[in-house]
């Protein structure tokens, strides 16, 4: 596998310059601020808030403002609105340009029955049209640069992610990142990297993300390769590893394969990482958010069963000790 050259190492979006690395995807009720530190700490070129309701912005309900929030330390990041209504997710963006965000993308691949019942998430894939004017009215609303983040297309046999890439980039979009599987395939079977090459090529002025199944450094280089995509994503497999982006990094500059990294690291990285989702949330809500994280983390090890039902019972940073104490006396 081909490592990328050094004069490839960056990518520029909006006017952002990127490393050429991999940037962490937006994930609903997981990237929050304390995940998104963690990713960024560990070399992710860039991240991206949860996806923020256009509606729930324009209405001043107070916890989609709290999702927009940017941190100097998070930079580069884009806060992702979703919203099928061209008017309502202009005023958005303007709501969300006061938080300063790097960029603002704009979700058109969300499954989720309560988002795509609205028309919103990737009932966009069903209207390019719509997806294009979308990009314009927040375009012409503000002057945060947009980016636009699809799927294959609804369903296999309506397959247009190239078609709403274009209506993307036509209208203004300077950058199109796409999942390629189809709404339908929510995450069944694998990512299309022949779609991801399709959009590739179909869309010349913009950079485009691939993204779908990046579980390794060597699956990054080889989505680059075998899409020519201008940088990747990564959603799931930061999930309780967020030292994918370090082992990410570290091949595209050296060509090697770093390992996991020793278990007293990793739990390391676990408590530094559901200390700050504490100190942000406070212990009660932290914890409870930090039991999908502990499992994520745990997950592979030795009594992993045994710790993911601890993991679902974490209700005080006390417990969460006790827990890793017990990781180190069994291995
Ligand atoms: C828990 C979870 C939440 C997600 N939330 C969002 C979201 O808010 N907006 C979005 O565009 N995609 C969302 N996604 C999709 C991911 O951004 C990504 O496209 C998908 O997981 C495929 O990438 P992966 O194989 O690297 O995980 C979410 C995925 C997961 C697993």
């Amino acid at each position: 596998m081909n490592v990328k050259k050094s004069d490839e190492n960056y990518v520029t979006i909006g006017g952002v310059k990127l490393e050429r690395t991999a940037v962490l995807a937006p994930m609903a009720s997981v990237a929050d601020h304390a995940f998104r530190m963690m990713c960024r700490k560990f070399g992710a070129a860039a991240v991206t808030s949860e996806m923020v309701s256009a509606k729930g912005i324009c209405y001043g309900d107070k916890k989609s403002a709290e999702l927009l929030t940017v941190t100097e330390e998070e930079r580069p990041m884009s806060v992702q609105l979703f919203g099928s209504e061209p008017d309502f997710m202009a005023r958005a963006a303007q709501e969300a340009a006061k938080y300063k965000p790097d960029l603002i993308d704009i979700n058109c691949g969300c499954p989720v029955a309560k988002v795509v019942s609205t028309g919103a998430g990737s009932a966009l894939m069903k209207d390019p049209e719509l997806i294009g004017r979308i990009v314009r009215s927040i375009r012409n609303a503000t002057d945060i640069p947009v980016t636009v983040k699809i799927r294959r297309g609804w369903s296999l046999d309506t397959e247009n992610a190239v078609e709403a890439a274009k209506a993307a980039e036509q209208n203004g979009a300077c950058a199109i990142a796409i999942h390629a599987r189809t709404k339908d395939q929510l995450y069944s079977g694998s990512a299309d990297l022949d779609t991801i090459a399709r959009v590739k090529k179909a869309v010349g002025s913009i950079p485009v993300i691939g993204n779908g199944d990046i579980d390794s450094a060597q699956a990054a280089a080889r989505m680059y390769e075998l899409t020519g995509c201008d940088l990747v994503m990564v959603g799931r497999a930061a999930c309780g590893r967020p030292w994918i982006f370090r082992q990410i990094k570290h091949y595209f500059l050296t060509g090697e394969i770093l390992p996991e990294p020793a278990l007293e690291d990793k739990l390391a990285i676990m408590a530094e990482h559901i200390e700050l989702l504490v100190k942000d949330k406070g212990e009660y809500i932290g914890m409870k958010e930090a039991r999908k994280h502990t499992a994520w983390y745990l997950k592979g090890m030795k009594n992993a069963a045994e710790y993911r039902r601890i993991c679902g019972t974490l209700s005080t940073l006390e417990d969460f000790y006790s827990l890793i104490k017990q990781v180190k006396n069994d291995n």
